[in-house]
């Protein structure tokens, strides 16, 4: 949730740090801070705010430091406030520490360093910490780190720095992501690799109980139970070019027109036209054993969730296997029934969130197997299934997702072709979907053609105070991630329902200034989704439909029409959220809202 980096090396580490932090704001943007190692001593300066707050602070800082860490924070414990800030250092400002995540038993912690002395700052979990490590601090401050987080219950990502160890960066992960960046005297910590990409592409992804002390030249790794550990340095492959902004105002519509050119990632040399069968290698489950699977559960969070009652639909209806899709947060926490037989699928783009986490190895412990879709390449969801598809959508910076759902509707389209294959459809009909799917991106592409169009519809409607959004079939988790798309960024009060449902409650909403976005397609339930519109209609609500190129009907019966092309039925997800997303950023930035980091809101929530 929020951002760490560190450094030490022969640089200036203040610009480092800075930049890094700034890579990372979208993780969290409430209060920032820095510690910079200088001949006097530590140097700790923060700040409430973004983190152009905290260079306004800076001028005064030793800039000749080459060692430092720093923290982009998103209030759990504690509001946010320039005290409550990170670092937080012990009393003797002698040793200062970041963290990500949280102390689960911080008040028996608490407790305890209060019965010897220790005197609390700030409200936050994270001090907690640093008072900890003092107290066990023998002259060493990796063992101190570790005998402080072996009485620590929780989930972290920390960075620390000593006065009395010049020259070091220790940093230690559970449950919270750390990468080290090796370069050429000198080293990196962060809690993404985007802080660091600038400067190196050499990492090492730290796993969870693992502590790593940095110097200049070297990074030794350690379990919390002192077992030395080898990982391979790996090489990214994303640059920095792809984490700009290409010239967009906003990285959110950056993601959204690049959707036409990032999605045949998602399917490129994963499909066999010849067999009508796409290929998952990564999944690590042979032919035999996908058809072995009676049950599989899709569980997520936000965004990853709606895609995943998109899969639902097409795993259903290819493959004929039920499936269940379950919020995280919710699943972990149950008793599921689970079996050898059951397939659990975790779908995150960012592969750290808490929920999907827990829930997947609450899944794993239970017997399942277990597989990931995710974006983040290394993420926690990653390493820890037994296979998964990675999305490949590159890195997504927009707080509020977009083209990670399109690459995940996708991928699932590949994990539900791939599975009906193997039971009962036919070469032809596998052939049908795979001709589909090549087509998709640029029918995306002439969908955000229409965007002067979805502007206009926008500035009529974007002082509405409720939207409704209606879609039926697997356009009906279309509407919920439509809808989600204009309140997250927005702040408009929006509900995503199912056409039919609408009379069961929400009509009683309608009015003439209530806009209703209906997913009205030629499909199976197109006629029934007029009906639902002639009720709207007759409650003089706004109807904008979102319809398939041709059907110049509906035009006659709506307010506003947006044409979407013909494609497989069980696709039609892929394009008709396209307008829906362009809608909701338009709206929100004529409201002056802050598209990208929308308030009260983090990328990648790994907390509970
Ligand atoms: C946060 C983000 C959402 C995202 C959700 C799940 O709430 O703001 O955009 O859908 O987390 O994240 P994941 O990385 O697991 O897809």
């Amino acid at each position: 949730m929020c951002g760490i980096v560190g450094y030490v090396g022969h640089q200036q580490a203040m610009p480092i740090l800075i930049s890094g932090l700034k890579r990372l704001e979208y993780r969290g943007y409430d209060s920032a801070g820095i510690a910079l190692m200088t001949k006097a001593g530590l140097t700790v300066a923060k700040e409430a705010g973004k983190i152009a707050c905290l260079e306004e602070v800076l001028g005064d800082v030793d800039c000749d430091s080459t060692q430092g860490i720093a923290h982009t924070r998103w209030a759990t414990h504690g509001e946010p406030t320039k005290l409550n800030a990170h670092p937080h250092t012990d009393a003797d400002h002698e040793i200062a520490l970041v963290h990500n995540g949280i102390i689960e038993n911080y008040r028996t912690l608490k407790q305890f360093l209060d019965r010897h002395g220790f005197v609390m700052q700030t409200d936050t979990d994270s001090e907690i910490l640093v008072h900890l490590i003092r107290f066990n601090y023998d002259g060493d401050l990796t063992a101190a780190v570790r005998a402080a987080l072996s009485q620590v219950e929780g989930t972290y990502g920390i960075a620390v720095v000593s006065s009395l160890h010049p020259r070091t960066i220790v940093a230690a992960r559970m449950g919270s992501p750390l990468v080290l960046g090796r370069g050429d005297g000198e080293n990196f910590v962060a809690s993404d690799v985007s802080a660091m990409l600038e400067h190196t592409n050499k990492v090492v992804y730290l796993t969870d109980g693992e502590i790593a002390t940095v110097t200049d030249t070297d990074f030794e790794v350690t379990t919390i139970q002192n077992v030395k550990i080898d990982h391979p340095v790996e090489e990214v492959s994303w640059t920095l070019d792809q984490i700009e902004k290409e010239g967009y105002d906003h990285f959110m519509l950056k993601e959204i027109h690049e959707q036409e050119r990032t999605l045949p990632n998602a399917f490129r040399g994963r499909l066999n036209w010849e067999e009508g069968i796409p290929r998952l290698n990564g999944l690590n489950l042979q032919y035999d054993e996908l058809r072995q699977i009676k049950r599989i559960i899709v569980t997520a969070c936000g965004t990853s969730w709606h895609a995943s009652l998109i899969g639902e639909y097409m795993i259903e209806e290819l493959a004929r296997v039920s499936v269940e899709v379950e919020y995280a947060s919710e699943f972990r926490y149950r008793s599921p029934i689970i079996d050898e037989n059951t397939l659990l699928l975790a779908i995150s783009q960012s592969g750290e969130t808490a929920d999907t986490l827990a829930a997947m190895r609450e899944a794993k412990h239970r017997g399942a197997t277990v597989v990931g879709a995710v974006n983040v390449v290394g993420s926690s969801i990653a390493r820890e299934s037994d296979g998964g598809v990675y999305i490949h959508a590159g890195p997504e910076i927009g707080v509020a997702s977009t083209k990670a759902f399109t690459h995940q509707v996708m991928v699932l389209a590949l994990v539900a072709t791939l599975l009906g294959r193997m039971r009962h459809i036919s070469v032809q009909q596998g052939q049908e979907i795979i001709s589909a799917i090549y087509k998709i991106p640029e029918q995306v592409g002439s969908i955000l053609q229409a965007e002067e169009q979805i502007k206009q519809i926008a500035n009529e409607y974007y002082k509405a105070n409720n939207f409704l959004y209606l879609g039926r079939g697997i356009n009906f988790p279309t509407a919920l991630e439509g809808a989600l798309k204009l309140k997250e960024i927005s702040y408009i009060h929006a509900e995503g329902y199912p056409a039919a449902e609408m009379k069961h409650g929400p009509i009683a909403l309608i009015d003439k200034s209530m806009p209703v976005v209906v997913i009205a397609l030629q499909d199976p339930v197109y006629d029934k989704v007029m009906s639902n519109i002639a009720e709207v209609r007759a409650r003089k609500g706004k109807i904008i439909a979102i319809a398939t190129e041709g059907d110049t009907e509906i035009a006659e019966r709506v307010n506003h029409v947006i044409y979407i092309p013909k494609t497989y039925r069980l696709l039609t997800p892929l394009l008709s959220i396209i307008p829906l997303q362009l809608l909701a950023y338009h709206i929100a930035v004529m409201r002056g809202c802050h598209v990208d980091q929308p308030r009260n809101l983090a990328k990648s929530v790994t907390v509970e």
